[in-house]
């Protein structure tokens, strides 16, 4: 047989949703062993084209080849005739069942007798999970373990089918900077055994990092194909937003009068969620950045704040009276919100539509004339999906139907219709592409410019750094050091304070 050098060929793919033309004409290429990032800006089409090659969507038109041969994929067991995985942008795990039940689910290992074999299934897993350096319990659920060891499951899971192409759909926005390298040192792996990987990611320095060749999209259609070696950073940007991008990423002082704290937390202690005596204050108007590597208690304390995690002692004040909050419905009358990290399962109704999402936590202020103020929630709606350039058909499309980036701009768009005196954002611009990036701390900056408060949670150090006016950094469930944005002099150095503590 003979091996080409290209493993897989996508012809002038085209693909209507609704009379819309979401991708036209597009082509695309793998070859063997090659890592080729698939970028391009939320909406642009990544995630359907991805989702065409494994039989999820149909193509309208358009041809696809493996080794020169043309097949046709119908449904996802057809991709994986071919040899095609995908881990996929939203988890597909299922909480309850054990890591090994998760990872050979649709797959379940047979003893002789025909029967489920759950030992056959649990060695198999171990000896996957060992290859993969994944050090978790394949006996135990997943539902123990945080969203980092999702991922890591979720791409052991579709490499369990001995797939030589690994389509791979922003995997690091849930990981650390450490186990990101885990990740792309495994990738490398797989490339030396001639595996060949799709990646597509929002973080622009990891395709640089990684990535053979990158591919452009931008609305649906191809932009450029080159090798990863001979484009900058600053030229993959202004192809994906398609115009060069103001300076959005650089700090701008702002003036915060630290007199009297709108948030005070006091020694807040929960054994269960690891904190241990957090103590900060955030100021009318300030952004307080907080960084630490995953599992230092930065979501705990968003969640303890806003009554979905208990604590077992320590005080919460809002405009110094104390608050004993225990659900987001208290949290929400004191005056808080909670941009949560996990979109899909904590942000959203899905099957509902972008108006009704947006409209959630201010239904019962507009019913309070006795009716729903429809003509009033349309306007708000509009003027967020306008402020946030959510790439939707309308108000009333289902959020389900909208691109990953595009879900999270509704999950911040929502909070801000709400209009609380606080804000706390677990990674709000995971999964937003650049574009769109820019303009969520550009609508932080806004709202912190309208005496709101906001403590803002990020992997993100350039991020951070962009938009903080002080930050703290947790290690161990306690506050290791607060730093004035203007005492910090580079990236590194937060860097060492997040590491070092
Ligand atoms: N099932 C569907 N029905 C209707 N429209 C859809 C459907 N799936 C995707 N779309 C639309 O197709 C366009 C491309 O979406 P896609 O998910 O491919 O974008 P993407 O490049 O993956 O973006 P992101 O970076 O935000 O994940 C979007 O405008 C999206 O709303
Ligand atoms: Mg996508």
């Amino acid at each position: 047989m003979k091996v080409c050098e290209v493993l897989l060929k996508m012809e002038n793919i085209s693909k209507s949703f609704d009379k819309i033309k979401v991708l036209k004409e597009v082509n695309f290429e793998l070859r063997r062993g090659e890592i080729h990032a698939l970028v391009g800006g939320n909406g642009a089409g990544k995630s359907t084209l991805m989702k065409i090659l494994t039989g999820v969507y149909k193509k309208d038109s358009g041809n696809i080849f493996i080794n020169g041969t043309k097949i046709e994929i119908n449904e996802p067991k057809d991709a994986k005739a071919n040899g095609i995985a995908m881990v996929f942008q939203e988890f597909s795990l299922v909480p309850t069942l054990t890591i090994a039940q998760n990872i050979f689910l649709n797959q379940e290992q047979k003893n002789r007798l025909g029967l489920i074999d759950d030992k056959k299934c649990l060695k198999k897993a171990q000896t996957l999970l060992n290859s993969l350096h994944i050090d978790v319990h394949p006996e135990e659920t997943i539902d123990k373990y945080s969203v980092a060891y999702w991922q890591l499951v979720e791409i052991a899971k579709a490499l369990s089918y001995n797939s030589k192409i690994l389509i791979m759909d922003e995997p690091t926005s849930s990981l650390s900077e450490n186990e990101t390298e885990i990740l792309f040192d495994f990738m490398k792996h797989l490339k030396e055994k001639g595996i060949s990987i799709i990646y597509i990611s929002h973080r622009m320095e990891e395709i640089l990092k990684i990535a053979d060749r990158v591919t452009i999209l931008r609305n649906g259609e191809n932009v450029l194909t080159q090798n990863s070696s001979s484009l900058t950073l600053e030229q993959i940007i202004e192809h994906i937003v398609g115009r060069e991008l103001e300076h959005a990423f650089e700090w701008q002082k702002r003036d915060i009068e630290r007199k009297e704290p709108v948030l005070k937390v006091k020694n807040l202690y929960s054994k269960r969620h690891n904190l241990n005596n957090i103590s900060f204050e955030l100021y009318p108007g300030e952004i307080l950045g907080v960084a630490g590597l995953m599992g230092s208690g930065r979501t705990e304390i968003v969640e303890s704040l806003f009554g979905i995690k208990s604590y077992d002692s320590g005080e919460i004040r809002i405009n110094n009276k104390k608050v004993n909050i225990k659900s987001p419905q208290e949290a929400m009358n004191a005056g808080l919100a909670l941009v949560p990290e996990n979109r899909r399962t904590k942000g959203l109704i899905l099957d509902h539509s972008v108006k009704d999402n947006i409209l959630l936590p201010i239904l019962k202020k507009l019913k309070e004339k006795l009716f729903i103020n429809d003509k009033k929630g349309r306007d708000i709606t509009e003027k967020l999906i306008k402020t946030l350039s959510i790439k939707t058909e309308g108000i009333n499309q289902k959020v389900k139907f909208l691109s990953g980036g595009n879900q999270q701009k509704v999950v911040i768009g929502k909070w801000t219709a709400h209009q609380p005196e606080i804000f706390l954002m677990d990674e709000p611009t995971i999964g937003v592409d650049i574009g769109a990036k820019t303009e969520i701390i550009e609508l932080i900056r806004s709202l912190a410019n309208e005496n709101k408060s906001i403590v803002i949670i990020s992997s993100e150090l350039q991020e951070l750094l962009a938009i903080s006016d002080r930050i703290i950094v947790l290690k161990n469930g306690m506050v290791a050091r607060a730093i004035n944005r203007e005492d910090i002099f580079s990236e590194e150095e937060l860097q060492h304070a997040v590491q070092k503590g």
